[in-house]
């Protein structure tokens, strides 16, 4: 595991970027897997910079998102599909028949979660994952538990990831309570994991995920056994860390 550590939100979202950059100019019909929330919206906004000046195509590109919210359509302004066409997808020449999240519509979560494991297994090995990091120590929605999880499943969110992400909605109640994400056992196939975090309110599961204790109490710990993981943190986020 190696750590970068940014000097700040535009620092981290740059060398995020630049890693993201390499994969794709290496291997331009590669797999990403990418993640929603605040932290990549930096990112994002440099691979959109990026090419615009002509220095990334995505034309081959494929993509397999982490996670989508239970209940929650396209064309809703909260649903990550939303999210990602907002943020990417509609600002590069990606071809939309290449990228998959989990169908937040299926009201069965087993057909849900099994149509999005036969995705994942049919684009194969995820060259590089990206994700952030929930204040739980959350990766995508694998919330704390007994157990690390395998593949996709559908997951009740608690208390605490409802209202982080309540900001995004108009009150908490809005926030769906469960949602389809990748697991954990996914997440660790990748070739690689980028991880991107930013802010002092993350420096303690910074702390925890990092440097404490691997386990499923803290998901994100598991990362500490990737063969291949790159945390990219800013200064806030790595302040506990000293
Ligand atoms: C959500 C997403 C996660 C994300 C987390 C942190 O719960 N499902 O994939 O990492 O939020 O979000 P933020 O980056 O806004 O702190």
């Amino acid at each position: 595991m190696k750590i970068y550590r940014a000097k700040d939100y535009n620092d981290m979202s740059r060398k995020a970027a630049n890693l993201i950059s390499a994969q794709i100019l290496l291997k331009p019909n590669c797999v990403l897997g990418l993640a929603t929330g605040s932290t990549p919206l930096g990112t994002y906004r440099q691979l959109v910079e990026r090419y615009n000046q002509g220095d990334l195509d995505f034309s081959e590109i494929t993509t397999v998102n982490l996670d989508e919210y239970k209940g929650l359509t396209h064309d809703n302004s909260q649903s990550y599909y939303y999210f990602m066409n907002e943020n990417l997808f509609s600002k590069v020449n990606i071809n939309k028949s290449k990228v998959f999240l989990p169908d937040g519509t299926e009201p069965d979560s087993e057909t849900a979660c099994q149509k999005y494991n036969e995705i994942l297994h049919a684009v194969g090995v995820i060259d590089l994952q990206l994700l952030g990091l929930g204040h739980n120590g959350h990766i995508g929605f694998n919330e704390p538990a007994d157990f690390f999880t395998t593949e996709t499943h559908c997951i009740t969110l608690s208390e605490r990831t409802i209202q982080a992400n309540a900001r995004f909605f108009a009150t908490a109640e809005e926030v769906p309570r469960q949602a389809y994400t990748m697991g954990i056992k996914t997440i660790m196939s990748a070739e690689k994991v980028l991880v991107v975090i930013s802010g002092e309110d993350k420096a303690d599961i910074v702390k925890k995920a990092f440097f404490g204790p691997i386990t499923p109490q803290v998901p994100a710990s598991i990362l500490q056994l990737h063969r291949n993981a790159v945390i990219i943190a800013d200064e806030a986020a790595l302040s506990k860390c000293e």
